[in-house]
């Protein structure tokens, strides 16, 4: 069964602790939080103190989604927080290898992340090392955007690099995430769905996440 990551982005950060309590009660699988910087994308989110400050409200495992320069100053940070899975994106990352190995010597899962214009081959040589593999279908940045379908043959490609590994690497799609969309990413072989505004910008948080998951 697929797994849902309601996005916070999209929750009201005056009740952020309820709003996340909300999706784990309503069936969510992880709390995905996304950190921009104004500098690899254009917008400023949130850093490694709302983490700290969200972890003990739930059980779910924290996603948190890296969209900043420089990351491997702040991995350490973000572990320490509470982070159970941290993933980078490899546009950000010249040392990528290294800084997989960064977070996996936290002791937390690592993800990469690829733009929709960035080739699966930019993770080809590094994708044994990961636990996670995160296809944007947006341009990174805002949430509410309309997913861009030329992405859907990439996660069939990642699907069949990972099924020639003896690995359980997880295939996450992020970005305009909706009951239509959530169908064809599970046809091209998502493991888990992002979904901001389709989950928050409803009032029935469950209902939401269960019309994601159960598309087809
Ligand atoms: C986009 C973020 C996404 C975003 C998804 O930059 O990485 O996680 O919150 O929001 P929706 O589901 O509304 O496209
Ligand atoms: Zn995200």
């Amino acid at each position: 069964m697929v797994k849902v990551a309601p996005s916070i982005l999209s929750a009201d950060f005056a009740k952020l602790g309820d709003e996340i309590k909300d999706v784990e009660a309503g069936g969510a699988d992880y709390i995905h939080v996304d950190v921009m910087d104004g500098h690899f994308v254009p917008n400023i989110t949130i850093g490694p103190l709302i983490v700290n400050a969200v972890r003990p409200v739930t059980d779910l495992p924290l996603d948190v989604h890296l969209m900043i320069e420089n990351p491997d100053q702040y991995i350490p940070l973000f572990a320490k927080a509470g982070a159970d899975i941290i993933s980078v994106h490899v546009e950000t990352c010249p040392h990528l290898h290294r800084t997989v190995h960064l977070i996996k010597d936290a002791g937390v899962k690592a993800g990469v992340v690829l733009n929709p214009a960035t080739p699966v081959e930019s993770v080809r040589h590094i994708i044994q090392d990961v636990d996670l593999v995160l296809l944007m279908t947006v341009n990174p940045g805002f949430g509410g955007q309309t997913f861009i379908h030329e992405v859907l043959p990439k996660i069939r490609k990642v699907k069949e690099m990972v099924a020639k590994l003896d690995k359980d690497i997880e295939i996450e799609v992020d970005g305009g995430v909706n009951a239509e969309t959530a169908e064809l990413c599970i046809e091209a072989g998502a493991d888990v769905l992002v979904a901001g505004s389709a989950v928050y910008g409803k009032t029935d948080r469950q209902k939401a996440i269960e019309s994601i998951r159960s598309s087809r």
